[in-house]
């Protein structure tokens, strides 16, 4: 599908006050009322937690262990894509410790006094979460490592030969890291906690699972095959399928009886720009340039990026893992490349491929 095409249509079907009212609605994900929603959305227990079940199991051991030896659970690490569960993780955690979680984000530490600052305001046995833990500076990084395993730190006064250091006790807590990029955690800190969660992909069944549910907190009628068709283009994430669902809803309040049946939910999907595999705008951007700008490729994810108009780290967080899990593009040595379906995918017809690669020759 072309979506140029499917712009025009949109424009063609309703009417300017339609548009925006829905376009009032849309732009809401950025600001309070989405999030507000997403938060209402998010399972307050383990138990309420659908699919992980791995890490659902293992996660609630830990826990129990802790709570029966009267002690702080060991620190958590949790990694995986966006939308898959880690903050709701980390805030069941403390739910289920019945301690107050305090929040803080990698980027906002940029100097280990801020991190003293928080370490020392906090109570024993709370949770610590910090998201993006990936990105906090190398200083607050080494302080960490000390915080967490001896609970002191050292915090240093004054600078250069006269600098001196003052150890500083702090209470027995549970750090809770969230990643997006585990890969990116020097050795040290990664081998500090106790337990690490990779969270994977939905399965579409538990999606549908997840939809039902958001949709009865939302008071939102649906049908079997209106949630199925949500969950089956929601790319394996639940933060996605909350998302879809709530532009359902507001396509099937202005142009339907507000029930979300299937041809509900495939015209507003249409109409947001959600194919049938769950691709939207910029996966299908990155695919287009790939193929039609780059031949295919392999070309680099910077060059890539530059050609959709976005950053870097959107092509690679948001986009590529969902089209490497999808069979469309493919990471070598050399840079990204197209598959033959990715092509295909376009309605695009895939490029004769060479019947020897000369590379495996090299080495003869
Ligand atoms: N297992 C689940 N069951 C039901 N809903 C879930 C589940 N996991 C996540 N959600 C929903 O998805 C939304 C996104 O989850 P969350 O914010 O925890 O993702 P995240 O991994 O922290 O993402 P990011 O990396 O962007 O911070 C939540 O609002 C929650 O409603
Ligand atoms: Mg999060």
């Amino acid at each position: 599908m072309n979506w140029d095409d499917t712009e025009t249509d949109m424009d063609d079907d309703l009417t300017q006050a339609e548009l925006t009212h829905l376009q009032r609605l849309t732009d809401a994900d950025a600001d309070g009322d989405d999030r507000a929603v997403e938060a209402a959305l998010r399972p307050k227990t383990l138990d309420e937690v659908i699919g992980q079940v791995r890490v659902r199991d293992q996660l609630g051991l830990v826990l129990e262990a802790a709570r029966r030896r009267g002690r702080a659970p060991d620190h958590v690490l949790l990694s995986g894509p966006p939308g898959l569960g880690k903050t709701t993780l980390a805030m069941i955690i403390a739910a289920e410790m019945s301690t107050p979680l305090r929040l803080t984000s990698g980027p906002a530490i940029t100097h280990a006094g801020d991190l003293a600052a928080i370490l020392s305001g906090l109570n024993e046995g709370d949770v610590l979460f910090v998201d993006e833990i990936h990105r906090m500076s190398r200083p607050a990084e080494e302080m960490l490592y000390m915080a967490m395993e001896d609970f002191r730190v050292d915090v240093v006064i004054g600078k250069g030969p006269g600098a001196t250091a003052i150890p500083l006790e702090i209470p027995s807590f549970t750090l809770v890291g969230a990643t997006t990029r585990a890969g990116l955690l020097p050795g040290p800190l990664r081998d500090r906690f106790g337990f690490t969660a990779h969270l994977e992909f939905y399965e579409a069944h538990e999606l549908d699972r997840i939809v039902h549910r958001s949709a009865g907190l939302l008071d939102v009628h649906l049908t079997a095959e209106g949630s199925s068709e949500i969950a089956s283009r929601s790319r394996g994430t639940p933060r996605i399928a909350n998302r879809l669902l709530r532009r359902v809803r507001d396509y099937a309040q202005v142009r339907a009886d507000g029930v979300l049946t299937l041809p509900v939910a495939k015209a507003a999907l249409e109409m947001f720009e959600v194919d049938e595999s769950g691709l939207d705008r910029l996966d299908r951007g990155v695919l287009d340039a790939l193929c039609r700008r780059f031949g295919g490729g392999p070309v680099g994810i910077s060059t890539l990026a530059v050609a959709v108009g976005e950053e870097r780290e959107t092509v690679e967080e948001v986009a590529e893992p969902f089209l490497v899990r999808s069979g469309l593009l493919a990471r070598t040595p050399r840079g990204r490349v197209a598959t033959p379906a990715a092509w295909r995918h376009l309605g695009l017809t895939p490029p004769a491929v060479p019947t020897v690669d000369s590379t495996l020759f090299d080495e003869v």
